[in-house]
């Protein structure tokens, strides 16, 4: 069919043509930020899920909604290998100037950037990765004991001082936030527990991988009751279907029932897949409606070209160690898996393979849901593993 009118948008958070199953998170998240900016209790939000399960377009659509109701948000996605600080200090910067919409600053404004004037100051010697002038002065006694724990409690503090002075709140909006590192994740929640317990209107919305629950716990023992912990996950049965379905409908295309039930046999219900899958059905198909046979020839294409991109440059990203361990576990199944039958598998002790496994969760390519157990952050991956590697694991 015409490739013009093609719906479906898989790609790293594309906005999809239908956000199917997410409207109860997408209230929650509503309500949450409402009561924060009334100076209720509420908790900061964490959104963690495998591997294009649907996470940033998730976030985008919180903020999005959010700014359209007077909410300042700070968009920040962390990158490997960059630190908090220097992600925050222009993010912050930028989200303090539209604040004040081109206004001249109130009293807490002014002192919230000559708050970050200091933390800037006291702080990038230790990381020097921040890039930012300083020409709004600096705040002595404030944020300027380069400690970032300090320094970045009272810089949040003298934000959400501002955010109040407007009347609204600052919503730390942060992707992928699984690569910051311990101490500075430590840092980050030390100083949203302490802007919640004086109610200023500053928190934070953030999304990562499910490793993520573990290291807040590891950084802060009390981060368990500060954040509230969203799972995203596949979709279920009907909403898999509107997110296929509805796209197509809208373009007056319909799906066979055979047709539909291939596409959710391949995807799990997995968001990216299902876009990917679409894509590929819309267009093999000549005609409506896209039958059972257009989507089992989808299903080969979608697979050769995830081989060749998606799951390839995460493969090409491993050592041989770890491709390995990884087709160790593919062998066991989707998991997850036991430590100690990965090892079985390999032939080799836990212990002698622990350092290729803690490498492969740091690359973000596997998690441990609880002690001693491990699975992909990668839906289907095991499926990728097998056939990359159909000679198993010499
Ligand atoms: N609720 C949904 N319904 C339909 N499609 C969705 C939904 N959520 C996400 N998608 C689609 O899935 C794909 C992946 O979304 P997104 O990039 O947000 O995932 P992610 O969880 O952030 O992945 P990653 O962990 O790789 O960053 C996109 O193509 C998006 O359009
Ligand atoms: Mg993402």
């Amino acid at each position: 069919m015409d490739p013009r009118d093609n719906p479906y948008a898989p790609g790293a958070g594309s906005p999809p043509p239908e956000l199917a199953g997410r409207d109860e998170i997408i209230e929650r998240a509503a309500v949450a930020l409402d009561r924060i900016r009334a100076k209720r209790a509420s908790r900061s939000l964490i959104l963690y899920g495998l591997r294009g399960v649907g996470k940033t377009v998730l976030l985008n659509k919180i903020s999005l909604d959010a700014e359209a109701r007077g909410f300042a948000i700070v968009p920040i996605e962390a990158p490997e290998e960059r630190s908090l600080p220097s992600l925050l200090a222009p993010a912050l910067r930028a989200a303090l100037i539209r604040l004040n919409r081109g206004e001249a600053l109130r009293t807490a404004a002014s002192k919230a950037f000559r708050s970050l004037g200091s933390f800037v100051n006291s702080l990038k010697v230790k990381y020097n990765d921040i890039e930012l002038s300083t020409e709004f002065g600096t705040e002595k006694g404030i944020a300027d004991s380069g400690d970032l724990e300090l320094d970045l409690s009272d810089l949040l503090s003298e934000i959400g001082h501002a955010g109040a002075e407007r009347g609204t709140a600052v919503v730390l909006a942060i992707d992928e936030l699984q690569y910051v590192a311990k101490e500075q994740l430590a840092a980050l929640i030390s100083a949203l527990h302490r802007v919640s317990q004086h109610q200023l209107p500053i928190t934070m919305v953030a999304a990562g991988l499910p490793q993520l629950v573990g290291q807040t716990g590891k950084a802060k023992s009390y981060a368990e009751r500060l954040f509230e912990f969203t799972p995203i996950d596949r979709l279920d049965d009907q909403a898999a279907r509107d997110a296929l379905c509805k796209p197509a409908e809208r373009e007056g295309v319909k799906f066979t029932e055979g047709a539909i039930e291939e596409i959710l046999l391949q995807t799990k219900g997995y968001p990216y897949f299902l876009q990917e899958w679409g894509k590929h059905s819309w267009k093999i198909a000549k005609r409506s409606p896209i039958n059972q046979t257009d989507a089992q020839t989808a299903t080969a294409q979608a697979l050769a070209e995830l081989d060749a991109s998606f799951f390839r440059v995460r493969f090409d990203r491993l050592t041989p160690a770890e491709k390995r361990y990884l087709r160790a576990m593919a062998e066991l199944g989707p998991g997850p898996h036991r430590s100690g039958d990965i090892a079985d598998e390999l032939g080799k002790r836990v212990t002698a393979i622990a350092p290729v496994r803690n490498s492969l969760i740091t690359k973000g390519m596997i998690y441990s849901r609880s002690h001693g157990d491990t699975a992909f952050t990668v839906p289907l991956f095991d499926g990728f593993m097998r056939r990359v590697m159909p000679e198993g694991f010499p």
